[in-house]
């Protein structure tokens, strides 16, 4: 067993069973401690390590709409779980095709990796890091990014005993850990996330600006169990090793809309990742990126594009979702 699986299964020998959320919360927090899961040798790749499109694209966005807002002289930029910093730092070179833009950001990363925070560091030096979002300074309004952060925070689970809905926990038989109790469905719910995204839109709302998700997931309700592990590209058990797999958990985007409407937001549509790209120009980008460069290198430009667009890779599995403040003008990307 890993040391986590240790320390779970003597507290539950000596306490009882633990929740869901509270293994999930323990498992993500211990992955993510001591590691850089990203890439080919890791677990799992994201868009921003696929393609530098995907940050500079999300750059020129996020610059458009502080034009389009007046200019704010200050703007507090937030990136939420950075993983390596590679989305930031191609974000920031867009950025600077308009200088004003550039010269208002403060670049403020929310991380709880002391390993990921040295990586950031080395991509984008000029940045302060926060344990919480509730330590990025206040007053200014802030531009959020989050791809594939609410994924990871924990998911609660309930599971139906004979027509009754009981919490599903974490539980021993011998040292075995173990889901329990056995049912015939499975609910999730993620107060987590509701709370997370009802702070940060109350947080853009008090002082302006926008928050962009990107995630995998469903725009709710839908019944089941989306708790996965990773490890080495491939699915594995949730309970197979504790801390050392990757643990998430599809994303309900209808239940995070709905805080953020409630902390006073305005909420786009849902748009699926593929779409999004493309209507804000990618295959653009693609091609001026290709200008010069021999067929080999065309090749895995154009090969990435397709990878982060088409519906039967990250294209439709992967959706975005903006929280506005109430004055801002509409975000770019959601057609008209
Ligand atoms: C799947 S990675 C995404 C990385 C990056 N956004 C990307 O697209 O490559 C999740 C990130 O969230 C961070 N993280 C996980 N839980 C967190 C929490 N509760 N607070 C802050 N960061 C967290 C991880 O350390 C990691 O940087």
């Amino acid at each position: 067993m890993t040391p986590l699986g240790r320390r779970l299964a003597a507290e539950i020998s000596e306490h009882g069973p633990i929740s869901v959320d509270r293994y999930m919360a323990e498992c993500v927090a211990a992955y993510y401690a001591g590691r850089d899961p990203f890439g080919r040798d890791g677990d799992f790749t994201t868009a921003p390590e696929i393609s530098q499109m995907f940050g500079e694209i999300i750059g020129l966005w996020t610059a458009d709409l502080w034009d389009r807002a007046g200019r704010p002289q200050r703007v507090n930029l937030v990136e939420l779980g950075p993983g390596r910093g590679t989305l930031m730092a191609d974000l920031l070179r867009a950025a600077r095709a308009l200088p004003a833009f550039a010269e208002a950001i403060r670049v403020h990363f929310v991380e709880t990796s002391p390993t990921l925070r040295a990586a950031q560091a080395e991509r984008v030096p000029g940045a302060t890091w926060h344990d919480d979002l509730g330590a990025v300074p206040r007053g200014v309004p802030l531009f959020v990014v989050a791809n594939e952060f609410f994924d990871a925070l924990p998911v609660r689970q309930e599971v139906r005993v004979d027509g009754e809905w009981r919490e599903r926990q974490v539980g021993l038989v011998g040292d075995t850990l173990t889901f329990m109790p056995a049912g015939d469905a499975i609910r999730e719910t993620s107060p987590a996330r509701a709370d997370y995204a009802a702070t940060l839109a109350a947080r853009i709302a008090a002082d302006g600006g926008a928050a962009l998700v990107v995630d995998y997931g469903y725009e709710g309700p839908a019944e089941g169990d989306s708790l996965q592990a990773l490890a080495a590209h491939a699915a594995a058990a949730p309970l197979a090793a504790p801390g050392e797999h990757d643990l998430t958990a599809h994303v309900d985007f209808a239940a995070l809309a709905e805080a953020a409407r409630g902390a006073g937001t305005r909420v786009s549509p849902l748009a699926l990742q593929g779409p999004f790209l493309l209507a804000l120009g990618i295959a653009a980008r693609a091609e001026r990126l290709s200008h010069g460069l021999d067929p080999e290198a065309r090749h895995a430009i154009a090969g990435a594009m397709r990878r982060l667009t088409l519906p039967q890779a990250m294209g439709s599995l992967f959706k975005v979702l903006v929280f506005t403040h109430k004055d801002w003008p509409e975000p770019a990307g959601f057609g008209a």
